[in-house]
């Protein structure tokens, strides 16, 4: 992935659900699904990553990798009641807030909380924890995942929402998975979009047992990896 992508013109896209995306011009590629950001967003990550994890656990880490528009941290913290939730986000290329002060999520959920949660996400510190609302800390980390060092045996639950393999296939690599497996505590899931075969291979050298699971609108199917 070139290095300096950011620098490329992002652009606005209305993804077929209404909500917002943004297009990379440079690796011809999406933020989210075409077929709806929001609606992919909830399915692969709110539905069968986080409420099966808070069925489990009340105090629960999350790490993303690929923390882009804030889109999963909003309706994670729209989603968590009494849950108390600890949520890092690495991503290696910050977006402006130029950039996201446009994106059309708050107006696209039913929350009357969504616009104030989403603001104060974008505008917490880089690199330090804060607590968004009462019982849910962010802590955006500024770096590429394969160069962080991670707490051992932490994470119950990690959304893996890079880009696409074909697009980005540096970070989908067996070493990155392993990092994350070891950042994870025993029955810990990672939700992500895509079942590619060589991912699903990958995960599994990685430790992971793997279930492929429907997908969200217009794609067949995503997987689900527990670490044992
Ligand atoms: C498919 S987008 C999804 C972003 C986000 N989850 C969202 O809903 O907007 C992938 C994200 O991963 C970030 N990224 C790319 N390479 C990365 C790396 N090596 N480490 C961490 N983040 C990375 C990109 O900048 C982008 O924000």
């Amino acid at each position: 992935m070139p290095e300096n992508f950011m620098q490329h013109d992002l652009q606005l896209r209305i993804t077929n659900d209404g909500s917002h995306t943004l297009f990379v011009p440079s690796l011809s590629e999406h933020y989210h699904s075409v077929y709806g950001a929001i609606q992919e967003s909830r399915h692969v990550f709110i539905e069968t990553g986080f409420r099966k994890i808070s069925q489990k656990y009340q105090n629960i880490n999350i790490l993303e990798v690929g923390f882009g528009t804030g889109l999963n941290a909003l309706l994670t913290l729209l989603s968590k009641e009494d849950s108390k939730i600890h949520y890092d986000a690495v991503e290696a290329f910050p977006l402006d807030e130029l950039i996201t002060e446009q994106l059309n999520y708050s107006s696209q959920i039913d929350s009357q909380n969504a616009y104030e949660y989403f603001t104060k996400l974008h505008q917490s510190a880089w690199n330090e924890e804060t607590e968004i609302v009462p019982g849910f800390f962010l802590k955006k980390i500024s770096r590429r995942i394969e160069t962080i060092a991670l707490p051992q045996s932490n994470f119950h639950l990690v959304y893996f929402d890079a880009f696409a393999p074909d697009k980005q296939p540096d970070i989908w690599q067996i070493d990155v998975f392993k990092i994350i497996f070891d950042s994870m505590r025993s029955g810990g899931i990672l939700t992500t979009y895509t079942s590619k075969g060589l991912v699903k291979e990958t995960l599994k050298s990685a430790g992971f047992i793997l279930e492929r699971l429907p997908g969200p609108p217009g794609k067949r199917h995503m997987l689900r990896a527990t670490k044992p």
